[in-house]
């Protein structure tokens, strides 16, 4: 017997999810980019110009679609002239917010374009308002993006490359509320317009600008933003000559608080259950700030980029606290499925995501070892590798029918079952949480519409739910065939283990 019908309408798409909202983010932070992918020329771990290769390929087999960079914090202390030029050369400079260390300016704008071309991805430039002129940031993008012979394309030339580069997103500033600036809304509002203006389009790249948006819940930033675009009134909103496109959005999930987020591998059921809930709650920010912006932009011409998600705990024990480095489990991957159901759920708005960060930083989908340079892959890793068939598909709908299950954390009801599905190239993608610490669920998926002709499987899961991947037990948490799939009257019947992912792949005549 089924415990629940998940009706899905495989006739009836929906809005497109875009391949960006699995992004990912790279900031010059503890060993994300210096050890994470940029390991220099002479290492001994396998690189070209100093980028890592297995990196590179772990990243291309998920099909990376962007890459935000240099930060986060650090972007509002970045000067993009200390980073190109020979590399003796470069100025040094203090990374004050991680870890007070120096950073010598090795990985710069070159650098970076080539990650992201072996990588084949799009950039995603985060540029500085808090401390940077808007001289700096109108010159960066002409450096990177002018192909004629003007000043900024004459010094990239000089530096060695010839071709500009497309440049596809832009940021303008990084929690300007906080570390990029501690500033009130309505300050920020007008130095984003006024530096959004200065990110001109050079050679037809047409960059889409996204303002620094909201901490959470702070539904008032939004607003702000809103209002400040909006007065320039709706046919301009989302025109190239806009001064931005897209409103940024920050949530971190932890079972703590700020002081003491709780630790990556221990963690008791009760906190398992409020990481779940904390992870939920990111509907109702999507839906909050949807709320707001469809009160200005009912089109929805105005993305809603989630450029900084994912869980955030205690750093692992005995390393540096400025360095943000923490293990994952299968929990931090359950935390991801929860946000993917949620972004897929709302593509008409959400048009971006990056979590944070991509390598050795918060919820990393590849660790490195600082000593022996071996590379693991995380259990979130393996959710993104089995949500490609996500990107760039559209939506259908999931109609859950029967009682889920439900637990409570700290008051309030946190539903055990996630679920979300697409459609693309005569195929489909269900996406299954069993967020249950203990118990099995059994789904019967309702297919309608189309005959459904093959299916395969797949559930991510373990013994136990801090179960985590290291260099010596590299595969403890890794996709495999889920066997327990049955053919039923409706469609398919899936039983679903504890505390797992699974996704059914179905092909569509
Ligand atoms: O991702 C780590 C930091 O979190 C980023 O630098 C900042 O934007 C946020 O507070």
């Amino acid at each position: 017997m089924a415990d629940l019908t998940a009706v899905i309408d495989l006739d009836l798409p929906g809005p497109r999810i875009s391949r960006h909202v699995y992004g990912h983010f790279a900031e010059h932070l503890g060993r994300c980019i210096y050890g994470g992918f940029f390991v220099g020329e002479d290492s001994d771990v396998p690189n070209v110009r100093g980028i890592r290769q297995d990196v590179v390929e772990a990243l291309r087999a998920i099909r990376i679609p962007n890459l935000r960079w240099p930060g986060g914090c650090f972007a509002d202390d970045y000067h993009w002239r200390d980073g190109i030029g020979p590399r003796a050369d470069r100025p040094r400079m203090v990374n004050s917010h991680w870890g007070d260390v120096v950073e010598d300016n090795s990985f710069g704008t070159h650098e970076f374009m080539d990650l992201c071309e072996m990588l084949g991805a799009d950039a995603y430039i985060s540029g500085n308002i808090g401390s940077g002129t808007v001289r700096e940031m109108s010159e960066w993008i002409e450096y990177l993006t002018r192909a004629d012979d003007s000043p900024m394309a004459t010094l990239r030339r000089a530096n060695g490359r010839d071709e500009p580069w497309r440049v596809p997103f832009w940021g303008l500033g990084n929690e300007a509320w906080g570390c990029g600036g501690n500033m009130t809304a309505e300050f920020f509002a007008n130095l984003a317009r006024q530096y959004g203006t200065y990110v001109r389009n050079h050679n037809d790249n047409d960059p889409y600008r996204i303002a620094a948006g909201a901490n959470a819940d702070d539904y008032a930033w939004t607003e702000t933003l809103m209002q400040s675009v909006a007065r320039l009134g709706g046919d301009r909103l989302q025109a190239p000559g806009a001064p931005y496109q897209g409103i940024s959005l920050h949530y971190y999930t932890m079972s703590g608080d700020w002081a003491d987020k709780g630790d990556a591998t221990q963690f008791s059921t009760e906190e398992y259950y409020r990481t779940v809930r904390k992870a939920q709650h990111v509907r109702t920010l999507v839906e909050g700030h949807g709320a707001v912006m469809d009160a200005y932009d009912p089109d929805k011409k105005v993305g809603l980029v989630v450029d900084e998600w994912g869980t955030w705990w205690n750093v692992e024990p005995g390393t540096n606290p400025g360095f943000l480095y923490q293990q994952n489990t299968l929990r931090d991957a359950l935390v991801a499925s929860i946000h993917f159901d949620v972004f897929h759920d709302h593509a008409d708005r959400v048009v971006m995501a990056n979590i944070a960060q991509t390598v050795n930083v918060l919820q990393a989908m590849i660790l490195t070892d600082p000593d022996t340079g071996a590379l693991v892959l995380t259990p979130t890793y393996h959710v993104y590798a089995m949500n490609v068939g996500h990107q760039d598909a559209d939506t259908l709908r999931v109609t859950v029918h029967g009682d889920v299950r439900d637990t409570e954390s700290d008051g309030r009801r946190v539903p055990l079952f996630s679920a979300s599905a697409s459609t693309k190239d005569g195929s489909a993608l269900v996406s299954l949480s069993n967020l249950d610490a203990d118990a099995d669920l059994t789904v019967v998926l309702d297919l309608r519409g189309r005959e459904v002709t093959g299916h395969r499987a797949r559930v991510l899961t373990a013994p136990e739910l801090a179960a985590h991947n290291s260099p010596e037990a590299p595969d403890a948490v890794v996709p495999a065939a889920l066997e327990a799939v049955r053919p039923h009257p409706a469609g398919l019947e899936v039983t679903i283990p504890a505390h797992s992912y699974a996704t059914v792949e179905l092909d569509l005549a």
